[in-house]
Parts: C-alpha cells; structure tokens; sequence
C-alpha cells in the first residue's frame, strides 16, 4: 500500500481510540482486544463488515428523507451493494458457523440432511448457506427462493460454477407464497422482518412444510420495546439500518412496515399464531445481534 494513505488512515484510526500510538517511537499498535472485534476471523465476526451498512445509509439519504415527508417506501434497487454488503454479513453469522453452531440448533436436521430432505431457503440472499449445505449434503436437494433476480443471479452461477446438481435458485416474491407441504425442513436467515406481510410469510412457511418438518430462523435478536434496547448489542446502527432500509423497504412493497427491531416477541407470537409447536428461542455467542428460532409442524 502506498504509505501516504496508510500514514493519513492511521491517524484516523488513532484518534478514533482503535489503533494506540507510540509517538517516540512513531509505532502504531492495533490492541489485541480491538483486533478482537476488527480482524478476520474475530471471535464476534469482523465489526467491520457490519459498518459498511453505514456507508449504503450516505448513498440513499435523499431518497430517504423523501420518504420521511411523503411515508412512501424503497426497493432494492436503490441500495447498491445491499446483497454484496449482505452476504459478507451473514457469511459471518451464518454461512462460516454453519455446521458447527447454527444447524445443529435444530436436533437432528444434520442427520435428515445427511440422509437426504427437501430444503428451502426463504429469502435468500446470494445463497451462500446453501451452497455450503448442498455441498456437504449431496442426498438432499435444496431451493432457494429470493424476491431479487441479481442477488439470484449470482447465486446460481455459485452452484454451477460448484456443480452442484441438488440446488435450484429462483427469483420469486414470496408474498402470497403458497406451496404446501413440500419441504422437510425451512431456513431464513435475517428474510422475515422486512418483507411486505412478516406474519403471513411465516403462516406459509408453515404451511410448506411437511408435517414433523423444521423451520429454522435467524432474525434481529432486539426486543420490540425500545425501552429495553438500551443496552442490546449495536441497536443504534440496527435502528439506524431500519430507518434507511427495513423499514422503507417493507413499505414500498406496500407492507407493514414493521422494521428491523421488530422484537423478537413478535416474532415468536407469530410462529404461535402459525401454528407451530415446539418453539424454541436460542442466542449464539458468534452472533449477538440475532435470535435464532427452531420450530417445528406438528
Ligand atoms: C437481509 S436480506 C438476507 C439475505 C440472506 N438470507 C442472507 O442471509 O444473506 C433479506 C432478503 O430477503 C429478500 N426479500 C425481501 N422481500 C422479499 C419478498 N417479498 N420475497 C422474496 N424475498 C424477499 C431480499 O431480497 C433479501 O435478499
């Protein structure tokens, strides 16, 4: 890198209190505790990768604040790098941890997938989990179902340039989704609190599912009383991201609105409504902003 850069980043990062100076020794030193949380490989996940939310909030300022006078919402399209950004994102908390952590959340699923299950994947994304699973399930066969054609995209040219020949992309909003009992097991990751109607995408999740069937969701681990978001990991940026994005984008599709703190409360109300059993509510260590669900279709 070209030291001129380097020297003015470092002074940024100096007075940001992230990197310590030795002004006699002209030494800059990243403490081991903040590489903890800045880093490849950090325990928490790269702070970082989460930050460059902040940087699409600049992009869509103007059009944001129209909406703030007219209550209009966004699409996708307005957010460049939003899936880019995204799969980075849960390359972190998803994808990486995946068979370690996250999967075996939901009982034996590993063992139904190793065995062989039809999986779908609501929302998702460039698919990156579902590359991972198709790769190591090759008895399973897996679909993903996204309202973006480019986030699809590039997902599929992951399983063929993979070959993989037991997963299926499709671009495909899932408002009013309404297939029954067809997948042995369910997953969205971070896909429900944004989309146009949360509550009735998860009654057709449930719906999808065969019965003894498991649905598996990650979303926003924050509680839907802001009183009680005062000392929840990051809530300032998650609010931040809902005004700029979840909240909009659910009300340009001419949804509820309900934004990214939503809360988990209700989310597992509406897993209740939906009629699944069994409902579990669990946290990761790796992954402090998230609630993880497993329920079940009796
Ligand atoms: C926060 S992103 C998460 C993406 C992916 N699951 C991941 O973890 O990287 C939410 C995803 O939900 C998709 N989505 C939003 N509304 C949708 C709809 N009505 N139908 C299908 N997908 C939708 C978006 O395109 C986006 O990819």
């Amino acid at each position: 890198m070209a030291e001129r850069y380097v020297q003015e980043w470092l002074a940024v990062m100096v007075t940001a209190r992230i990197v310590d100076y030795d002004a006699a020794g002209a030494r800059y030193t990243l403490p081991a505790e903040h590489a903890a949380c800045l880093t490849r490989g950090a325990p928490l996940g790269n702070l970082a990768v989460y930050g460059q939310h902040v940087a699409i909030m600049g992009a869509v300022q103007d059009r944001v604040l129209a909406c703030f006078e007219t209550g209009e919402g966004t699409a996708y399209g307005d957010y460049p790098c939003f899936h880019q950004i995204m799969s980075e994102d849960s390359g972190q908390t998803v994808t990486g941890p995946l068979f370690d952590a996250v999967l075996p959340l939901a009982g034996d699923l590993c063992e139904r997938l190793h065995a062989g299950i039809d999986v779908l994947d609501a929302g998702c994304g460039r698919g990156g989990a579902l590359l991972a699973m198709a790769e190591r399930y090759p008895n399973s066969r897996f679909v993903g179902y996204d309202l973006c054609a480019d986030a699809i995209a590039h997902a599929a040219a992951g399983a063929r340039a993979a070959g993989l020949a037991n997963l299926r992309f499709e671009a495909r909003d899932l408002t009013g989704y309404d297939e029954t009992a067809r997948f042995d097991a369910v997953t969205s990751f971070d896909a429900v609190h944004d989309q146009k109607d949360p509550e009735a995408l998860i009654r057709a999740l449930h719906g999808a599912l065969r019965p003894g069937g498991v649905y598996l969701m990650q979303d926003i681990g924050g509680s839907a009383r802001l009183e009680n978001n005062l000392d929840f990991p990051m809530a300032s940026l998650l609010y931040a991201i809902s005004c700029v994005h979840c909240t909009p984008i659910s009300l340009g599709q001419g949804g509820a609105g309900l934004g990214t703190m939503w809360g988990w409360e209700t989310a597992e109300a509406m897993l209740r409504r939906a009629g699944f059993a069994g409902i579990e509510r669990h946290t990761l260590p790796h992954d402090p902003m998230n609630v993880w669900f497993v329920a079940r279709r009796a």
